[in-house]
């Protein structure tokens, strides 16, 4: 693409990056995913491999973009060997962006209807138990949740049908900055509600038995199954934005701000959910549902609750939509990439596409709610399953080989590409590690989770 369009500033590319990180993943995934794993032992491995995993694995997905300066699809044409086959991948890293968008655009609706639902005080005055009943009334009815989710398509087409700069990167700094501040306000309350300090424990003081419990190595596949879907990694979903931007800066420093600002928007989330299920007595281990069930009781419990119930799902949904549109600005370069096509038919196919391909999700809740895979759940959770659980793993395992391997680009390549700029760079010594241990570690969690998930329990 010769008139391929960049970033205006660089705060603008960590903003729409942490954009793209940031979204349901901190404040919808990881509080539900934590309570069904039993809490702080499986934060402590979520932290662990957001720095051991994570953070060489999204400096080579940057490398990869701002080298080959393609989306995933066409970037490893550019790079590979001649005559080797690492191309193919870039096929499921498009289908990856494709499969997680059939279920997050309809979780994102939720926290659409959630605005609604609190500026009207549907919330007020509601028991916890009578709060679940609403999130259950809403589940059932598939025209309201398929009104939300075409709203959040529509919209997400429509702000990256404005491009780049005035579209993806203006609305990803806006709506970063206000949720940040406001999870802010909502942490102090919850810490500070009668009987928060259970949630704090059950939050930050690492229960190894209970971990044993649910299996150690399912604990700790689903702890790197968090990690890399919460910073958007093995589906080049960032690596686009790498290809965005200049050779000012070295990599490695850019990654850390993401991952920082990444981690504190879901620590925070902890700090508010936890607190509030043992003060409003809601089970944390209950699933999806947790934080619709949760939230409602903490605005409730607030001077003027009602607006900041609704300015929480504001941002909320704001954050689901800067991830939303992170992934539709991928889907839309794969097409225009790939296909030749102008963004604004690349816009207009992939609406029709993804309105369909979402139908199932929200379905799944209600009219095919029959549909269940044994041991993973309905549509939903097999959509999250494969993924979170495969693509996401296994993609970054690629990524990971492909920047290490002779056989692919290489370590030098990569290192080069990633250290060009000022700031933090990548330091050589690792080599050994990322080229060696760090596929091993992915493919061996992979592997015993699955054992452990599927055939020995
Ligand atoms: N990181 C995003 C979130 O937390 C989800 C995501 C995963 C986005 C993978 C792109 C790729 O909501």
């Amino acid at each position: 693409m010769e008139n391929r369009e960049n970033f205006k500033s660089r705060i603008g590319f960590i903003m729409t990056s942490a954009g793209c990180a940031i979204g349901l993943g901190n404040v919808w995934r990881f509080p539900f995913i934590t309570g069904q794993y039993g809490g702080a032992a499986f934060v402590l491995f979520y932290l662990l491999f957001l720095v051991l995993l994570g953070a060489p694995i999204m400096i080579m997905e940057f490398a990869v973009g701002r080298a080959s300066g393609k989306s995933a699809v066409r970037s490893f044409h550019q790079l590979e060997p001649k005559g080797s086959k690492w191309h193919i991948f870039g096929y499921f890293a498009a289908a990856g962006n494709y499969l997680l968008m059939m279920f997050y655009t309809t979780v994102a609706g939720w926290m659409f209807s959630y605005i609604f639902k609190s500026a009207r005080g549907t919330f007020t005055g509601l028991n916890a138990e009578q709060i679940g009943g609403v999130f259950n009334t809403m589940l059932a009815n598939p025209a309201e949740q398929l009104f939300w989710m075409a709203l959040v398509i529509i919209i997400g087409f429509l702000i990256c049908l404005g491009g780049l700069k005035n579209g993806v990167e203006k609305a990803s700094t806006i709506i970063m900055t206000s949720l940040l501040f406001l999870m802010l306000v909502l942490v102090v309350r919850a810490v500070t509600l009668p009987g928060a300090g259970k949630g704090l424990a059950f939050y930050l003081k690492p229960d190894f038995s209970k971990m044993a419990q649910n299996g150690w190595g399912e604990v700790i596949f689903a702890a790197m199954g968090q990690s890399f879907f919460t910073l958007s990694l093995g589906i080049g979903a960032l690596a686009i934005f790498g290809s965005y931007i200049g050779k000012e800066k070295a990599l490695t420093g850019e990654a850390l701000h993401i991952i920082t600002l990444d981690t504190f928007v879901a620590l925070m989330a902890g700090f508010i959910i936890f607190p509030a299920c043992f003060a409003f007595g809601v089970n944390p281990g209950q699933g999806p549902g947790l934080i619709f069930i949760t939230l409602p009781n903490i605005f409730n419990s607030m001077f003027l609750g009602r607006l900041w119930g609704t300015l929480f799902f504001v941002f909320m949904s704001f954050a689901a939509l800067s991830t939303v549109i992170a992934v539709f600005e991928n889907i839309i370069a794969f097409a225009m990439d790939r296909n030749g096509w102008s963004r604004k038919k690349a816009v207009i196919v992939n609406i029709i596409l993804i309105l369909l391909l979402s139908i199932p999700c929200t379905l799944g809740f209600n009219v095919w709610s029959g549909f269940v895979v044994p041991k993973l759940g309905n549509i939903q959770d097999i959509e999250d399953f494969i993924v979170s659980n495969n693509l996401l793993p296994l993609g970054s395992l690629l990524y990971l080989i492909f920047c290490t391997s002779r056989y692919g680009w290489g370590f030098d390549n990569f290192i080069e590409e990633a250290n060009t700029g000022s700031g933090i760079k990548f330091p050589r010594i690792l080599k050994f590690y990322v080229s060696c241990i760090l596929p091993m570690i992915v493919l061996v969690i992979w592997a015993v989770g699955y054992l452990q998930k599927f055939i020995l329990k």
